[in-house]
């Protein structure tokens, strides 16, 4: 049996109810491109909201990283993942969860007690050392000299950001064949981090305040990859069974060795898989150049890329015949890709196809000027003639030890959009001017109904989601009563007036924690990579966001809201159109 399975028989047998994965496209959150982490589905019910499957659940959830894209290659990115987990809902507490970890690790895992240590909270102003967790693991027969306790990497996510957060107990496992140390030593990379209890009982609001949740949860997370190679006796993960038959088929295919050409198997192997479960997926993602759209591209030619590294040739089926072997490994599990095995494999070619008869002349072209430096221009050609993701040709360059003008290029980019959209709003006047625009603006027009909110309700006044299609947008926030009709006309007359301003939209990347001490907003801290990227508008909005957004906030044209109703308890929603015909008006 593999590792999801028994941890979902364990942990089913300890009256856990088995939920279903969440799809990698998050649904009712556009702040986040993709899940990230095994409780990110689960943040309303941790929050108090009641989960229609009770207090215990247990799931493998599908997650996808894409900050560390460049990084696959090496033997432990991966850009998508499986996380296992079990949660309590105010149910079990601490006693319960580390009998519960223990159990798993030594009688399902078989793992030697000696080969364990593990960390717990040393206190600080806001709990008290954790001598409960020390002293149920003491209990259990971990040794004393195989703990640690430590007040940063003992608080997830840690104490600066807010949302949901609480001191934990992490577990570790002796990955060597040297002897096992007798005295636990955290920076020994020898000791690897196999698991997470999380005892989340706070919400860490946006002024600094701890907030204690009504109900004490807990929350653990084990990364599937990482604790299956461990499990095997292989330090690099893509040696392990869940990529064997995968890197076996690109053997198979290039007729060369994983061992000598391990970084092109991996990315090539990584990739697929990913495309594979983000082209799977309900939202019905295909590659472009925005959002989850343009991750997929960048996998897809990355892919390519490498494949063509291999000599393998690229018009071929390769792609094809690697994400069969992906989907016949994960359909059992995921019933999206037992569904949607065609329109994957028909993903995979289209992408190819356009892409295989440019990729070689772009490479001339780039070796051609490649002899110094890239400028923004070259960039831009590379991108716009040859279809080089921008990350590609600084990949590229990297291999040569040259630089890349970055901001140069996005400066073309940006000028090559503006004149598109003139071209695309003359061709389509009054209509939806090219798919993606519209909702741009939809999306822009999300941030300002978020302000005025804040102006006519007050700053308590707290977005709860928001989705968008090309025909309306809709937005719940936090607000106790049913908005009256003043409140209705201030917030859209405030938004209009924003709209008639014409105020410049201005997007920065900056470290998370830089970003929130900043200002801007966020809806929950914890779902955001460390660098993120915060859209501006003049100085009435200012918002963590993955875009994309209009330049002015003159391009959205008239906004209107249609409607206001009741979502949940103590959350309202609004429906809204924008009236292209009005637009500039
Ligand atoms: N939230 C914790 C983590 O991601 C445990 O699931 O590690």
């Amino acid at each position: 049996m593999n590792l999801k399975d028994l941890y979902i028989n364990f942990f089913v047998s300890k009256g856990h109810k088995q939920i279903p994965s969440a799809p990698v496209v998050p649904e009712n959150d556009n702040t986040v491109l993709f899940n990230t982490a095994g409780m990110q589905p689960l943040v309303p019910y941790l929050m108090g909201k009641k989960h229609p499957y009770g207090k215990r659940l247990c799931d493998y959830q599908k997650c996808v990283r894409t900050n560390d894209l460049d990084e696959v290659g090496d033997s432990y990115h991966h850009t998508f993942f499986e996380m296992l987990g079990n949660w309590s809902l105010g149910d079990y507490f601490k006693k319960e969860a580390i009998n519960w970890s223990f159990e798993f690790l030594t009688k399902v895992l078989n793992i030697p007690v000696e080969r364990l240590a593990v960390t717990y909270f040393a206190g600080n102003e806001i709990a008290p050392l954790d001598t409960e967790t020390r002293d149920l693991w003491l209990s259990l027969g971990i040794n004393e000299k195989h703990m640690v306790s430590t007040k940063e990497d003992n608080w997830w996510p840690n104490l600066e950001l807010p949302g949901l957060c609480g001191p934990d107990t992490e577990m570790f496992y002796w990955r060597s064949d040297d002897p096992i140390p007798e005295v636990f030593d955290t920076n020994d990379s020898r000791w690897v981090e196999i698991w997470n209890d999380v005892f989340m009982q706070y919400n860490h609001k946006e002024d600094g305040s701890m907030e204690t949740l009504k109900h004490k949860n807990v929350d653990t997370g084990m990364g599937v990859e990482r604790v299956t190679a461990i499990l095997e006796g292989k330090n690099d993960n893509y040696e392990s069974s869940i990529w064997s038959d995968i890197i076996k088929e690109i053997e198979s295919i290039s007729g060369k060795n994983y061992y000598g050409n391990e970084k092109s198997m991996r990315i090539i192997a990584d990739h697929i898989r990913t495309a594979v479960f983000i082209s799977a997926d309900p939202a019905g993602i295909k590659p472009s150049n925005v959002g989850q759209g343009y991750i997929l591209r960048r996998l897809i030619r990355r892919a390519i890329r490498y494949a063509k590294k291999l000599d393998i040739d690229i018009n071929s089926n390769w792609e094809e015949r690697i994400a069969i072997k992906i989907m016949d490994q994960y359909e059992t599990y995921y019933s999206e890709i037992k569904e949607n095995r065609d329109t994957v494999l028909e993903v995979l070619r289209l992408e190819k196809n356009k892409f295989a008869h440019t990729l070689e002349k772009g490479l001339r072209e780039f070796n051609k000027v490649s002899d110094s430096d890239i400028d923004g221009i070259t960039a831009f050609h590379l991108y716009d003639t040859y279809g080089f993701p921008i990350e590609l040709t600084e990949e590229l360059a990297k291999e040569k030890n040259i630089k890349v003008d970055r901001q140069g290029y996005e400066e073309y980019f940006k000028k090559h959009q503006e004149l598109s959209r003139t071209t695309s709003a003359g061709q389509f006047k009054g209509g939806l001017g090219g798919s993606g625009e519209i909702e741009t603006r939809y999306h822009t027009a999300t941030h300002l109904l978020n302000a005025a909110l804040k102006k006519v309700l007050g700053e308590d006044s707290k977005q709860r989601g928001s989705n968008i299609t090309s025909e309306r947008m809709r937005f719940d926030f936090t607000c106790d009563h049913k908005l009256t009709p003043e409140e209705l006309k201030d917030t859209e007359d405030l938004v209009n007036k924003w709209i008639k301003d014409d105020l410049p939209v201005t997007v920065k990347e900056m470290q998370k924690e830089d970003a929130i001490k900043s200002g801007a907003e966020c809806e929950f801290a914890d779902r955001y990579p460390d660098v993120v990227t915060v859209y501006s508008i003049g100085d009435v909005s200012k918002e963590i966001c993955r875009g994309p957004h209009v330049k002015h906030t003159g391009e959205i044209g008239h906004f209107h809201i249609t409607k206001e109703e009741s979502s949940s308890a103590g959350i309202r929603r609004i429906k809204a159109v924008i009236d292209d015909n009005k637009k500039g008006e």
